[in-house]
């Protein structure tokens, strides 16, 4: 549902005598890891990669995103031109053109997201390939100020669908996403998310929408939102990764932005697929992979990345005009460990 608090986790994993109650909430057990997240024990086992008997991730014959998707982007607050073009270029890389996939090296972000294409309804209809980047809409002046409730998120997308002056259409496959600049303080953020999906209600928006909220921590929790582009304090002897687009807000959101939307398609009226009982608090396909990016991920261990030759960047897929980018991994419900596109043994 949410994003959480990665630093959370690192903490856990930082502190090998967590309680119990504290590091049950990952899934799978806990590696020999020293404070600074030194990747003991990777090839130990090849499918550690969130692999567990306790994930009971369960589907609740809810509806999946089946039909063709737009993203609809809503940039509030004031987003430099080079930003807006790398969110752009990620969500424009989810489901290329063949001909222009045909170009991009793998591993892909259209290759990331054939893993949430594995998610069915009970009419056996996967999440749809198809994902294009919609009409978009600006609110540099934040015309509902600087500090955002998770419900005044809602009248952003209310104001962008019903705005006199080019309005987002309303259509079936629209997904809206609420996309807040580094002086935007939105409630829960960095202290418990860094970014969350739901949907809107009638009564507010006038239409049941399925939206989601992400936010640039440049300014205030880059080591929360942006890990592992920032590493947080108490995890020492750690370096933070380069950003393969050279901004760690913005290349942190990325990763946000993939772990929303491969749960809003999965996900979407939350009542889906989600392990948990709660379906207030759901754990969803991407909540159960957080900080998973790559081979031998897991506690404070990102996993095997790619490093970009020229730059020393980390990134684990290539996009549309040879971008790169970093994302964290989803479950996978054929294989039942989290996967990625990057994984070392396919
Ligand atoms: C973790 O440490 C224990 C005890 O030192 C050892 O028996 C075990 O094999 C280690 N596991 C991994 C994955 O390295
Ligand atoms: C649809 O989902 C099923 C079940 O996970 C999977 O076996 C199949 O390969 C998926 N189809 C596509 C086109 O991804």
């Amino acid at each position: 549902m949410q994003m959480r608090h990665l630093g959370l986790l690192l903490l856990v994993a930082a502190l090998l005598a967590a309680p119990p109650a504290v590091s049950a909430w990952r899934p799978w057990p806990p590696r020999n890891e020293t404070g600074g997240g030194a990747a003991s024990g990777l090839g130990a086992s090849k499918k550690f990669e969130g692999s567990s008997e306790f994930v009971k991730l369960q589907y609740h014959m809810g509806p999946v995103l089946a039909t063709a998707i737009t993203v609809h982007p809503i940039w509030y607050g004031p987003w430099p031109v080079e930003q807006k073009r790398t969110i752009r270029a990620f969500l424009r890389s989810l489901a290329p053109p063949p001909e222009e996939e045909a170009r991009i090296p793998r591993p892909s972000v259209a290759a990331w997201w054939r893993t949430v294409r594995l998610y069915t309804d009970q009419t056996d209809a996967n999440v749809s390939a198809a994902v294009s980047l919609g009409a978009e809409k600006s609110d540099a002046r934040m015309s509902r100020g600087a500090r955002l409730s998770r419900m005044d998120i809602q009248a952003v997308v209310r104001d962008a669908v019903g705005a006199r002056t080019r309005p987002l259409p309303v259509d079936s496959g629209g997904v809206y996403l609420v996309l807040t600049s580094p002086e935007v303080v939105v409630e829960d953020f960095c202290g418990q998310v860094c970014g969350f999906h739901y949907f809107t209600f009638p009564s507010v928006v006038g239409y049941t929408l399925p939206y989601a909220w992400v936010g640039n921590s440049a300014r205030r929790c880059p080591e929360v939102c942006a890990y592992p582009f920032a590493i947080p304090a108490y995890v020492h002897g750690r370096r933070p990764e380069s950003p393969p687009n050279a901004d760690v807000g913005v290349d942190g959101m990325v990763s946000v932005i993939a772990h929303e939307l491969a749960e809003l398609a999965s996900n979407p009226l939350a009542n889906a697929w989600y392990a948990g009982t709660d379906p207030s608090f759901p754990t969803e396909i991407a909540d159960l992979c957080e900080g998973i990016y790559g081979t031998g991920g897991g506690g404070a261990y990102t996993g095997q990345l790619l490093t970009d030759a020229r730059s020393g960047a980390a990134y684990n897929v290539n996009g549309a005009g040879g971008r790169r980018f970093l994302v964290q991994w989803v479950w996978n419900p054929v294989l039942s460990y989290c996967s990625g596109p990057n994984a070392l043994d396919q």
